[in-house]
Order: C-alpha cells, then structure tokens, then sequence
C-alpha cells in the first residue's frame, strides 16, 4: 500500500488513520494501521488487508502462483484487442484518479490494460483475498509497473474508504461475483466522488434462460447474484446515475465444471447463457 492512499482510509468514527511499521520509501511495507492508537487493519508485504481469513485457499493461491498466472494474466490481458471494450477503457483513462478497482480476483480486471497505457496511473486495487492481490503485487514488480499502485483487502460491501474519494470504479465480473453486489454497487457510488465514472463490464444470465427456469430458482439467484440477474444497467439507472455508454451481449455457455449456476439450470433442463453488460456512467454533481 501506498503512503498517498492513506488520507482515503476511513473506519468508522475515526478521523486520521496512521501507519506504524516499516516503510520503503513512500510503499507502506509491513506494519499496522492504526485508528485512535488502535490497530484496524495488518499490513504484509504491501499489501493492507482489513480481512481476517483469507477466503481462498492457500492451495490455490500457491497453485495461481506457481503457475505465475497473473503476470501471463498482465502480459495478456483480457478484452486487449475487443472493440466492445474500448469506450469503457477510454472514459476510465479520461477520468479522474484515483482508480478503485473492485474485486479484481485472478483474471485483474482493467489493471493490465490501465497500466499498459498509463504506468503511472493511481489505482487502488482491491479483493476479498490479500492472496490474490500478493500475487498481482508479485507480477507488478516483475513487470517493473504499477509504482502508484495500493493494495487493499476489504469487504467491498463494506469499504472503508471515505465518501467521494475516488475518482473512478473499476470492475469486471467484480460486482457480478459478489454475493450481495447491490450493497457493493452502493458502496462504490458512496465512494466515487460527485462527477466520477463507474467503469463496469459485468457478467450477467440472459433473458431467455431465465425465463425458462421456474420462480424460486430465480428468486434465490436474485438474492445471491442480484448484478448477474437484473442486470449491472438497471441498477445503475435505478441509483439515478447518467448512463453515458452501455452495450449488452452473447458472452458465452454457463460450464457445469466452472459455474455452479450451471448445474442448477440444467437441473431443471436449461442451458443458461451467460451476456456482457459493458457501462459507462456518471454520478450527479449535486
Ligand atoms: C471471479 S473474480 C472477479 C473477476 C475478476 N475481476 C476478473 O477480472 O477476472 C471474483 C473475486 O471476487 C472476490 N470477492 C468476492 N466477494 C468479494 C467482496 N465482497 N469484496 C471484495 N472482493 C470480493 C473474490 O475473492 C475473487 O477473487
């Protein structure tokens, strides 16, 4: 984590948060942060974690290690050569920084391709998982990148940033693999300043297969995976956000093997699709 990320730490009631630990020029390196004198989140290897258990397991972690994923994951990133990408990256590199990047699990969402244009761009990634974004610390700095780039594990529905301190969010399929992504969604407009940019490329279920599957298998999806069945556009424009650009298309066959969703629809005779809803949109000024 960063020094110049700190003043947009919040915990609840506290004003000014502090780091006390080692630091390595302005990388906050092993340590605590520290609340009213008292410890709210650890610091490890640059990366600040506000999370307890990490919810993978350290098998897979080490397997993604390993098998060096993430810097094949940042030499080639996803969406690089799709179109259908572009509009989203462009507003994103447009706006102002700092970046959020929610929920940035193995794949890395927009972080390679940010920092492919812009290697000193603000961001502060996050995940659920320290491990995960130990991993993509690891591949930043093998790829000698990324030098104004924090890490920071937090429930995303929950984030202890303070109100309109950043610029841009930032998430592919993040918001869509959240359990409750609507309080996640609402947590990143508290976040984002008034004029900042949602930037989202979200996973969603097709109209069609859910219309083939029976009531209480969609009302129990909409509970867990509420982005994914009423769609990341609706929910932004029901929090009064100005769209500037959004697109929704055939993404791919859910997998039985990959997707547990999969399964349950087959379950009950339906091969559910999955579409990409790409966004673009703007918080009211006043
Ligand atoms: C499938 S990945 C997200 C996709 C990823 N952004 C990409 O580009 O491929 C899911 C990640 O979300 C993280 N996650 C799940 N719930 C979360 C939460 N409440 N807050 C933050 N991260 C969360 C998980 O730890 C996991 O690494």
């Amino acid at each position: 984590m960063r020094s110049e990320h700190l003043p947009l730490i919040r915990v609840a009631g506290v004003s000014s948060i502090s780091f006390e630990g080692t630091q390595d020029g302005d990388e906050l390196l092993n340590g605590s942060l520290l609340a009213a004198g008292q410890p709210v989140a650890h610091v490890r290897d640059g990366v600040a974690s506000f999370i307890d258990r990490d919810p993978w397991a350290s098998e897979t972690l080490e397997q993604y290690g390993r098998d060096r994923f993430t810097t094949a994951r940042f030499r080639q990133p996803q969406f690089l050569a799709d179109p259908r990408h572009e509009p989203l990256m462009q507003a994103l590199l447009a706006a102002e920084e700092p970046i959020l990047e929610v929920a940035i699990g193995f794949g890395g969402g927009n972080l390679p391709l940010i920092l492919r244009r812009r290697p000193k761009a603000q961001v502060i990634v996050n995940d659920l998982s320290a491990g995960v974004l130990h991993l993509w610390r690891v591949a930043l700095r093998e790829e000698q990148t990324g030098d104004r780039v924090s890490f920071v594990a937090f429930n995303a529905t929950s984030a202890p940033l303070r109100d309109e301190s950043v610029g841009v969010i930032s998430s592919v399929a993040g918001l869509s693999n959240i359990h409750d992504g609507e309080q996640a969604l609402r947590e990143c407009l508290r976040v984002l300043r008034p004029g900042g940019v949602l930037c989202a490329a979200e996973i969603v279920y097709s109209v069609d297969s859910l219309e083939q599957l029976p009531a209480e298998v969609t009302d129990e999806w909409r509970k867990y995976s509420a982005v994914s069945v009423k769609g990341i556009v609706a929910l932004v424009e029901r929090e009064l956000m100005d769209i500037e650009s959004s697109r929704r298309e055939y993404w791919r066959k859910a997998n039985t093997e990959q997707d547990g969703v999969a399964e349950v629809a087959l379950r009950h005779g339906v091969e559910l699709d999955f579409e990409m809803e790409w966004v673009v949109a703007r918080k009211r000024s006043g």
